[in-house]
């Protein structure tokens, strides 16, 4: 069926944007149309431009009226973590009064302490806690959600989640886009050393997932105290055994090269990169690598944040994700998160906007959204504004619509 979406005021099109790959962007990259129609079917737009171009013969079979806002390309968040239970509010409270999230960690707590909590509840409970997280980060106007694995931490549990996941995506289906990520690599059960756990849960479900075609990628926590280069290594060579790309956590806290690495195996990401040096910003810029940026993370932790100008002056593909969690971020809100921290990054306003549409979708290897052209899949966000500039400048308020609303 073919649908005609029309009034509306400014269509944030990126197609500039999409050309130049998401890189070395300037203003006018966002290739804004002002006074849009754009016609569509379930596969892809078929037609965009301005309303008194549209040509007569489009077959029309449904009309959208947008009534004068704004639709961009979809927003998506490229990581997260939103499947657990619990809160770590008292370590929110400790790292106040000067304790570490290192420290925490190797006292027990952090990601081993959300671990005891998602391990307490059943799956049902999980799966319904995760759908109440969904449907307030897609009434931010996000359409597509990775979420990871992570806080189960044993065969059983880690199962569990990735299970849970699964259930998510194929419950929103088309309607929400969830990217099921594995990352069982996420911290060390106490007791076991990396090499055990590795053996013991991690290898073992990649083999049956990856198998079973569940995942759509991996990601590991490289980081000192967690998984070290080779077992980042050995993770992503595993991986491409079912065709599945990686993530790295990485050059969080320690510059440990991970960026360099992940480049090396042509990761679909590296994220975080607080510590990456020009080496590992140089390696990035020359490969197809995102550099996905969690701003929520150095705010929440009260760390520096990654030197974005330079990466994106080398001529890097930058995403911006929230990284919501229990620990290091337990924030939703992307495009807050994404107005907030663009001007510490000095990015400019299409940097800022490829970061969560273009560039977020290429963080998940998805090539055919991201812009508002001809081919590329359908996929929309809607804000109740004529000038997107409003978008950004609201801070905290949300102008998204849900889509359900229109249609
Ligand atoms: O991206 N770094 C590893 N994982 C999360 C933190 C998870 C947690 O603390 O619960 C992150 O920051
Ligand atoms: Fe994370």
């Amino acid at each position: 069926m073919t649908t005609l979406i029309k009034n509306i005021s400014q269509a944030l099109t990126l197609q500039s944007a999409f050309i130049k790959d998401g890189r070395n962007l300037d203003a006018i990259d966002l290739s804004v149309i002002q006074d849009a129609s754009l016609l569509f079917d379930e596969q892809k737009i078929i037609w965009i431009g301005k309303k008194s171009e549209l040509p007569a013969k489009m077959k029309i079979e449904k009309v959208i009226d947008l009534e004068g806002r704004v639709l961009t390309p979809e927003i998506v968040d490229s990581h997260t973590h939103l499947v657990f239970a619990g809160d770590r509010s008292c370590e929110y409270v400790s790292r106040l009064n000067g304790v570490s999230y290192q420290d925490i960690y190797k006292e027990g707590g952090g990601i081993n302490l959300t671990v005891k909590s998602t391990t307490a509840i059943s799956s049902d409970q999980l799966y319904n806690d995760a759908k109440e997280r969904i449907e307030r980060i897609s009434s931010f106007g996000v359409g597509t959600i990775e979420i990871k694995s992570g806080y189960g931490l044993s065969l059983l549990e880690e199962k569990k989640i990735t299970l849970v996941i699964d259930k998510l995506k194929k419950h929103y289906e088309n309607h929400i886009q969830i990217f099921n990520t594995f990352c069982a690599a996420h911290a060390i059960p106490p007791g076991k050393t990396s090499t055990q756990y590795l053996n013991e849960v991690v290898w073992p479900l990649l083999e049956e997932f990856g198998n079973l075609k569940i995942i759509d990628a991996v990601d590991i926590f490289f980081e000192k105290d967690y998984f070290n280069h080779a077992e980042t290594d050995e993770l992503l060579i595993r991986a491409k055994k079912f065709s599945l790309l990686g993530k790295i956590h990485a050059d969080e806290f320690n510059d440990n090269k991970g960026a360099i690495l992940a480049c090396k195996h042509q990761a679909l990401s590296c994220d975080h990169l607080l510590e990456t040096r020009e080496d590992g910003f140089k390696a990035l810029a020359n490969s197809k690598t995102v550099a996905t940026l969690l701003p929520g993370t150095s705010l929440f932790l009260g760390k520096k944040f990654s030197r974005a100008r330079e990466l994106l002056d080398l001529g890097g593909k930058v995403a911006i994700a929230s990284d919501y969690n229990p620990g290091s971020c337990h924030f939703d809100n992307l495009i807050f998160l994404a107005a907030l921290s663009a001007p510490q990054y000095k990015m400019n306003i299409a940097e800022l906007w490829a970061a969560i549409t273009l560039n977020a979708s290429h963080a998940l290897g998805k090539l055919h959204q991201g812009a508002l052209v001809v081919g590329m899949k359908p996929r929309f966000s809607v804000f109740d504004t004529d000038h997107f500039e409003m978008i950004t400048y609201s801070w905290g308020k949300n102008l998204a619509i849900p889509w359900k609303q229109l249609i």
